[in-house]
């Protein structure tokens, strides 16, 4: 689209080392990330995005904007416009704009149809399995895994996890979703219910402690916890050193142990960071290439009509939504059906009946 770039990581461990390494080398384009940096590296790295003055933001999880809003904020005046990826990102910035404090529209990806029903959900189904049996080499056929969360990435973890030969046991907040989940086919059970009998659990809610002190308790000899939510708070990792007394050593890459009091060993992987990219390659290009055009359509749309926007978290237009859908489908090779004149007629009229 003609703009000069600058990029840092979302996540801490999910950089790519070759691939940054590539777009610097290869494609000029100015690139802050690290796999595996820590907590001041990846904050310095996202400042020094921002000391490009960018006018236009794409972020993933929305750690750039808050910056950007809070310990940058002499830039704020030069951005038009922002995308945010992910489902997290979208709920804080839905807090920003409740809490008036947002400074510029932000279009929410995440809530585009094209993004979130085949990303999230066959994205992070598929991913999340692919990172956990990279770095575990569990068996997953007989196993009970629990999934907290049944979101889009939660429905899409369930249903491989189940295709793979699993018992799959479902926490969910919301009545809604736990219904589904139910008549998906799942056991729905609290995490009390759940930690005794789970042999892998994955944590997808995008809010914080969902396993802590008294779940790891409970939890069987050799137990497995993962996260693919967006960060790193979903599993109580404190707690969880906590009871071990320190006592933790890395049994195989990616896989901690941790040894509680009486011997009982629990596996984390992954740092309780999003297992997909740190122990697998994140989703195929063929499920992220619809998410991306709907930032590059939106980044057009919002080029054109920032000016007439409100400082607030908007829905990807339906059109470009529907033309991401055409596009795909064509990439592959799939026909579809159009509207006889009579049916196109028979849809807007109210009066014709059986
Ligand atoms: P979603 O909002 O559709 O689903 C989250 C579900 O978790 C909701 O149904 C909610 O009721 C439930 N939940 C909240 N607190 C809970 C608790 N304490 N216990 C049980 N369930 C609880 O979100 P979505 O799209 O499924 O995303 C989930 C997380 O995954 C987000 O953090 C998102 O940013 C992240 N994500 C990660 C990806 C990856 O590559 N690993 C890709 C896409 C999203």
């Amino acid at each position: 689209g003609g703009a000069e770039v600058y990029l840092c990581g979302s996540n801490p461990l999910s950089t790519q080392d070759d691939v940054a390494a590539a777009l610097v080398a290869h494609y000029g384009v100015a690139t802050y990330a690290i796999k595996g940096e820590d907590h001041k590296t990846y904050y310095s790295h996202i400042v020094s995005c921002i000391d490009a003055r960018p006018h236009l933001t794409m972020d993933d999880g929305c750690d750039l904007v808050t910056v950007l809003h809070t310990k940058k904020r002499n830039f704020l005046r030069d951005v038009f416009a922002g995308t945010e990826e992910t489902s997290t990102g979208v709920t804080r910035l839905r807090a920003m704009a409740a809490g008036k404090v947002l400074r510029y529209p932000v279009m929410a990806i995440n809530d585009a149809d094209t993004k979130h029903l085949f990303d999230n959900r066959y994205g992070t189904g598929q991913s999340t399995m692919d990172g956990i049996l990279r770095c575990t080499n569990m068996l997953v056929a007989g196993s009970t895994v629990v999934i907290a969360g049944y979101g889009w990435c939660g429905r899409g973890l369930a249903t491989r996890a189940k295709g793979m030969g699993a018992t799959v046991l479902v926490t969910e907040i919301d009545p809604l979703r736990a219904l589904e989940a139910a008549m998906d086919g799942n056991q729905v059970v609290s995490m009390a219910e759940a930690v005794p009998r789970g042999d892998l659990f994955i944590t997808v809610t995008g809010n914080k402690s969902v396993i802590r002190r008294e779940h790891f308790l409970a939890m069987k000899d050799g137990a497995i916890i993962a996260n693919s939510g967006h960060f790193n708070v979903e599993i109580d990792i404190p707690a969880l050193d906590r009871l071990a007394g320190g006592r933790r050593r890395e049994v195989r890459p990616f896989v901690e142990e941790f040894r509680l009091p009486g011997g009982k060993r629990l596996h984390l992987l992954a740092e309780g960071r999003l297992i997909n990219l740190a122990a697998a390659e994140g989703h195929p290009a063929m499920v992220m290439d619809m998410s991306f055009a709907n930032q590059a359509l939106s980044v057009e749309y919002l080029r054109k009509k920032a000016k007439t926007l409100k400082k607030d978290v908007y829905i990807v237009p339906r059109d470009i939504d529907a033309e991401v859908a055409r596009l795909k489908l064509r990439s592959m090779n799939v026909d579809i059906d159009t509207l006889t004149t009579e049916q196109e007629r028979y849809l807007r009229t109210w009066s014709e009946g059986t």
